[in-house]
């Protein structure tokens, strides 16, 4: 089996940050979502995976390089536009030849890993199966209406009147009977081709179409909170490794991981948290789940809930909640607001 993983399309509702940044770049728990996305892979034993890549092609492959590092080989896909899902599969088809594959949104979080959703598509074999989870407002994602035999009957894409409350998930395993799906459908009112009605072309055609609800815990890291949302769940698993230098006048209560080259100064780091390669946390509190990227600088200042990439400074400012910072990025404190505030930048100040 070869795996596709998508890390084209826009990032639109993740600026600024996508300005900069491949979304699938985005750290949690200072990990981009992309490495997590392969070390999934890897761990169902795939590990001959095709990246659609889009305009950012380069920052995503200087972060992954050929695979080798992470114990995989990869092959970058161009991608001219974002055409849709179905596209991918239809550019990528020289690489995935007549193999059966599982395509992966590069943007998808499914913590808990893939491995029983892969034993159950090698053991039954459906033309394709989907993976479902229950959200409150599906209207978002494609939403799948399923059987009680687990088969897929109906799937449409972002309805605004859904029929069931299965939004379907980045992760979907196929033969290659999705081939001649994706190469009848025309592109939907959006202008893409659509992966959901290539779905929908093969249940109409009678072919085996199934979905099992994720157990686990999952998330499209698309929006701002649930990059955050994710952070916290991935730092709620990590545990305690001190590679850095703590001094003896800090304080580590809870799992923190101090990475090396890390140096905490007279300051309480507050579990779950992380403190990445080479950053200085001086006379700060730091935490709960809290991410410092590496080669930060925090110091007088308060962080909790919060991502803050690296190169970051942060110098005197205490009550900093929910944020993301972005790279090399200088929060400071002045007697007035004083602002330089990029495009599509959110910020609160307190009242
Ligand atoms: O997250 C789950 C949802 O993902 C599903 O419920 C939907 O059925 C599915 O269409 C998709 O919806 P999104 O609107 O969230 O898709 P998005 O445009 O964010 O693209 C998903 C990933 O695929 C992202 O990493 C970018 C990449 N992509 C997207 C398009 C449209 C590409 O590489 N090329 C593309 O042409």
């Amino acid at each position: 089996m070869k795996a596709l993983v998508l890390s084209g399309g826009a990032g639109t509702r993740l600026r600024p940050f996508s300005y900069s940044m491949p979304k699938q770049l985005i750290p949690i728990a200072n990990k981009p979502v992309l490495e997590y996305v392969v070390e999934n892979l890897r761990e169902i034993g795939v590990t001959e995976i095709g990246i659609i890549v889009g305009d950012r092609a380069h920052e995503i492959s200087d972060v992954l390089g050929d695979g080798s590092a992470l114990g995989v080989a990869i092959t970058y896909i161009p991608q001219d536009a974002p055409l849709g899902l179905a596209h991918c599969v239809k550019i990528a088809r020289p690489f995935l030849g007549d193999d059966d594959f599982v395509m992966y949104l590069g943007d998808n979080m499914l913590v808990e890993g893939i491995s029983e959703i892969a034993d159950e598509f090698a053991a039954v074999r459906p033309s394709a199966q989907v993976v479902v989870y229950k959200v409150p407002d599906p209207r978002a994602f494609g939403v799948a209406e399923v059987d009680e035999n687990s088969r897929v009957t109906r799937l449409v894409e972002k309805p605004q009147e859904p029929r069931s409350d299965l939004a379907m998930i980045g992760v979907y395993f196929f033969t290659p009977r999705i081939h001649e799906a994706v190469d009848a459908i025309e592109p939907s009112w959006r202008g893409e081709l659509e992966i959901t009605d290539a779905l929908q072309w093969l249940v109409t055609h009678d072919r085996d179409v199934r979905a099992r609800i994720y157990s686990g815990f999952w998330k499209d890291t698309g929006k701002v909170e649930d990059v955050l949302e994710c952070n916290r769940e991935v730092l709620q698993r990590m545990r305690t490794d001190v590679q850095g230098i703590v001094d003896e006048e800090s304080t580590l209560i809870g799992e923190v991981v101090v990475e090396e080259g890390a140096r905490v100064v007279r300051s309480c780091i507050v579990g779950p948290a992380i403190i990445g390669a080479g950053t200085l946390v001086e006379e700060s509190i730091v935490g709960p789940y809290t991410a410092i990227g590496a080669d930060c600088r925090i110091t007088e200042s308060g962080v909790s809930d919060s991502i803050v990439l690296s190169g970051a400074f942060v110098h005197n400012v205490s009550g900093i909640e929910t944020s993301l910072i972005g790279r090399k990025a200088r929060v400071g404190s002045a007697k007035q607001h004083r602002l330089v505030v990029g495009d599509d930048a959110h910020v609160e100040v307190a009242a």
